[in-house]
């Protein structure tokens, strides 16, 4: 696939841009921490102040971050030794002077090229084929997923190829797909301008893989749920309802090598009088996967359909018959709610996969990554460690929170709950058995002494106790709240 420039160009505008300081550190100095989270939010007005000495940074930063229209002389000095003349792809030119047309954003050490943002082309609708930058989407799934080295990875969807940047990092060879031509240029063009090497193929979902298998399956596909539109790439599989992340969980144990993941974005929707989480668990069903799935944010219809309709700056004078076409088939659905979250998946290898499917939609401290990581540890714990002869301890900075009321007797404890601090943060409601195990879960006694020490306190027989306890440790070690002594 040819990138959008070619390779002497590409490697001009990779020294224009080095040689400038037109990095992510190098903008941040140069503006100031105010002036740059401000332009972060398009607001622009302190970083155009602080560029206007006319520097080559400062007309990178004018062009490409702040959308200005700039002379050609300084376009030409801020590029060089990129010549004008084989910049046509990344400028429009004008009377008086260029501007950007495409973006050219800086990202850690990187460089990623994309279409121009909406925010940079006010009052057009973006394009069917546009080419999404960096958003949101983009950087929930490179903080969620997994970076342990592995040999393999696939990019499902790539775009300008964010994710496979993130997976250049940890994977040996990045393969990296989409259904768009255009979009693969902008990938071949990320990667030959941070000196990358990946797989670009083109095709729908797994159609240009099929038979290959990956250590790691990472994808933002076009999740948002409709009647099956194909109006905007990016946005749209053609797929109905969320019919595409079902066709992605079904194809997963074709893609993944022995123990591999795949992770990505998912939205489902909540149909009346059903169960979302019978719904996705109907995807995994035989799949033969461990999988964690998680729900982050819950929409209704509405503010979903007006949320997709602005992402896509759909024009302001068609938006109210989309919107309606698009409700009234929810409603036709019986649709009442649209869930976001992310599935990951794990070619376990067992006849008896876990599947967890369930809300986590509180903050958690730090990326999911490393949390995600951390709880199929502990599923491989639980699997193979035989929990009664285990030492528990519980997690650092674990609280007990109570609640009492103030009755005849005096303060009698209602709800008792286990507060994890960090990680995860979760937050469960604790029985006086589970408040017992959990306070002598200092590393030093296996489970089966603290159960036989806490029946004879009770006078119950000690395996009705064991029966009770197994199922509610391992769910407080599933949830991190407890860990395994070092
Ligand atoms: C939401 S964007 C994600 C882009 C980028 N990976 C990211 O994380 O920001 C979805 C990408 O999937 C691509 N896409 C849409 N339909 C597809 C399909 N049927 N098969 C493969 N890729 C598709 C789009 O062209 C777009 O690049």
């Amino acid at each position: 696939m040819d990138a959008l420039l070619d390779n002497t160009a590409l490697a001009q505008l990779r020294e224009a841009l080095g040689s400038a300081g037109y990095t992510s550190d190098g903008i941040r100095k140069h503006l100031g921490e105010d002036a740059a989270a401000a332009a972060a939010r398009n607001d622009f007005r302190a970083a155009l102040r602080v560029t206007g000495a006319g520097g080559r940074l400062d007309t990178l930063i004018r062009l490409f971050i702040c959308g200005q229209t700039e002379p050609l002389d300084r376009v030409a000095a801020a590029l060089a030794p990129l010549p004008l003349e084989s910049a046509t792809e990344l400028l429009s030119f004008a009377q008086d002077g260029a501007r950007a047309a495409l973006e050219l954003e800086p990202y850690g050490d990187w460089w990623v090229v994309a279409d121009l943002s909406a925010g940079m082309r006010p009052g057009r609708p973006l394009p069917g084929d546009h080419v999404l930058g960096i958003g949101g989407a983009s950087s929930t799934l490179a903080a969620a997923t997994l970076r342990r080295p592995v040999g393999t990875a696939l990019d499902l969807g790539t775009g300008c190829g964010v994710q496979a940047l993130h997976l250049s990092t940890h994977a040996g060879r990045v393969t990296a797909t989409d259904v768009l031509p255009r979009a693969l240029r902008f990938a071949a063009t990320t990667a030959a301008l941070n000196g990358l090497d990946w797989e670009l193929l083109e095709g729908d979902l797994t159609r240009p893989v099929a038979g290959r298998r990956f250590d790691l399956v990472v994808s933002n596909p076009p999740f948002v749920a409709g009647p099956g539109s194909t109006a905007h790439t990016y946005r749209d599989s053609g797929r109905p309802g969320d019919a595409v992340c079902a066709e992605l969980v079904a194809a997963a144990p074709g893609l993944l090598a022995d123990g591999g993941h795949m992770q990505f974005l998912a939205n489902w929707l909540h149909v009346a009088g059903e169960d979302w989480t019978e719904r996705v668990n109907d995807w995994l069903a035989g799949t033969g996967l461990d999988a964690w799935v998680i729900q982050r944010e819950v929409s209704d219809p509405l503010a979903y359909v007006n949320l997709w309709l602005a992402d896509a700056s759909e024009d302001p004078s068609r938006q109210p018959a989309l919107a309606a076409a698009w409700l009234d088939w929810f409603d036709a659905h019986r649709i009442e709610a649209v869930g976001f979250g992310l599935i990951t998946l794990r070619a376990g290898g067992h006849d008896d996969p876990t599947v967890r499917i369930e809300d986590l939609r509180h903050t958690v401290e730090g990326d999911l990554g490393p949390l995600i990581a951390g709880w199929f540890d502990r599923q491989d714990f639980l699997r193979h460690a035989d929990l009664l002869r285990s030492r528990l301890v519980a997690a650092p900075g674990l609280t007990l929170r109570q609640e009492a009321a103030l009755g005849a007797e005096g303060w009698e404890v209602g709800q008792q709950l286990l507060v994890l601090p960090s990680g995860l943060r979760w937050i469960e409601e604790v029985d006086p058995v589970a408040l017992a195990l959990v306070g002598a879960c200092d590393g030093t006694v296996t489970l089966q002494d603290q159960v036989d020490l806490l029946a004879a306190a009770h006078g119950v027989p000690a395996a009705v106790l064991a029966e009770v306890a197994v199922p509610l440790v391992s769910h407080l070690v599933e949830r991190g709240v407890l860990l395994c002594a070092p």
